[in-house]
C-alpha cells in the first residue's frame, strides 16, 4: 500500500484522542479568493466545514470542541463582512439546533455578550439552554471572544470582590483567575489546531494555552474535515507533553 493509501489509523491501536480540541478556524477569505470567489462564500463553505468538524469529533469521542468563530478584533472588518458573519450565525443555531440536540450535543458559549445584538444573544442563550443536559460532545462556541478582555472580565469581578471584602488580595491564585473564565468549569485544551498555515493564536484562550499542544495545518479552513482532524490528532499523538516535569524514562 502507498503512503497515500495507507489508513490514517492503525485500527489494531487504541485510537487516543485528545479530550479537549480547540480549533482557529482560519482561511475562509484565502479560500474564496483563490477560487475568484466571494470572501463571503468561503464564509459560507467554512460553515460546512464547521458541520462536518462537528460530526467527526463526536464519532471520535473527543469530549470538548471549542471553536474560534468570532474574535473581538474581528469587528474592525468592513461592516458588510460583519453583517455576512452575523448572518451566518444566526442561520447556524437556526438550522442545526435540532440536530445539535437531537445528537446529544451540549452548546456552550464563551465571549463578551452585552454587545451583541439582542436577537443574537436570544439565540446563544437558547443553545445553551435547550441542550444544556445533553450528555454528548460539548461544542463551546467562542463568539466576540478575546482572551485578553476573558481575563480582564475575570481580573474585574475578583476585584470587586476583593473590594467589598469579601475576598482577601492573598487569595488571588492561578486556580482562582481559572474560576473567573467564562467556562470554568471546562478543561484547559488539549489541543489547538489552527487553519490556513498562520501560527498565532490571535488571542485566543490565552490563558486556558499555557500546556495545549500546537498544531498549524496549512490547509484554508473551509477545506478541513474528519481526515484532516485525524492527520491533527495523530501530531499531537507523537507530541511528548511534560507539563514543566520531566518524562518517565524506561527503567528509571
Ligand atoms: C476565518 O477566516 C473566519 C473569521 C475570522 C471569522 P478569515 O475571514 O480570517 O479568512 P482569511 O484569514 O482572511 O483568509
Ligand atoms: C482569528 O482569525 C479569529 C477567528 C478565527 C475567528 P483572524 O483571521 O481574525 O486572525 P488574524 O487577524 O489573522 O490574526
Ligand atoms: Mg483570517
Amino acid at each position: 500500500m502507498s503512503k497515500a493509501e495507507a489508513p490514517l489509523i492503525d485500527p489494531s491501536e487504541p485510537f487516543v484522542v485528545p479530550r479537549h480540541v480547540a480549533i482557529i478556524m482560519d482561511g475562509n477569505g484565502r479560500w474564496a479568493a483563490a477560487r475568484g470567489l466571494p470572501r463571503t462564500e468561503g464564509h459560507r463553505r467554512g460553515v460546512e466545514a464547521l458541520r462536518k468538524t462537528v460530526r467527526a469529533a463526536g464519532e471520535l469521542g473527543i469530549s470538548f470542541l471549542t471553536i474560534f468563530s468570532f474574535s473581538s478584533e474581528n469587528w474592525s472588518r468592513p461592516a458588510s463582512e460583519i453583517r455576512d458573519l452575523m448572518g451566518l450565525l444566526r442561520r447556524f443555531i437556526r438550522n442545526d439546533l435540532a440536530e445539535l440536540h437531537q445528537s446529544r450535543v451540549r452548546v456552550r458559549v464563551i465571549g463578551q455578550r452585552n454587545d451583541l445584538a439582542d436577537d443574537i444573544r436570544r439565540l446563544l442563550e437558547e443553545a445553551e439552554e435547550l441542550t444544556r443536559d445533553n450528555d454528548g460532545l460539548t461544542l463551546v462556541v467562542a463568539f466576540n471572544y478575546g482572551a485578553r478582555q476573558e481575563i480582564a472580565r475575570a481580573a474585574e469581578r475578583i476585584a470587586s470582590e476583593v473590594a467589598a471584602g469579601r475576598l482577601a488580595p492573598e487569595a488571588v491564585t492561578a486556580d482562582l483567575i481559572a474560576r473567573h473564565l467564562d467556562a470554568p468549569d471546562l478543561p484547559d485544551p488539549d489541543l489547538i489546531i489552527r487553519t490556513s498555515g498562520e501560527q498565532r493564536l490571535s488571542n485566543f484562550l490565552l490563558w486556558q494555552a499555557a500546556y495545549s499542544e500546537l498544531v498549524f495545518v496549512p490547509i484554508y479552513w473551509p477545506d478541513f474535515d474528519r481526515s484532516a482532524l485525524e492527520d491533527a490528532i495523530g501530531e499531537y499523538r507523537r507530541r511528548e507533553r511534560r507539563f514543566g516535569g520531566l518524562v518517565a524514562q524506561a527503567g528509571s
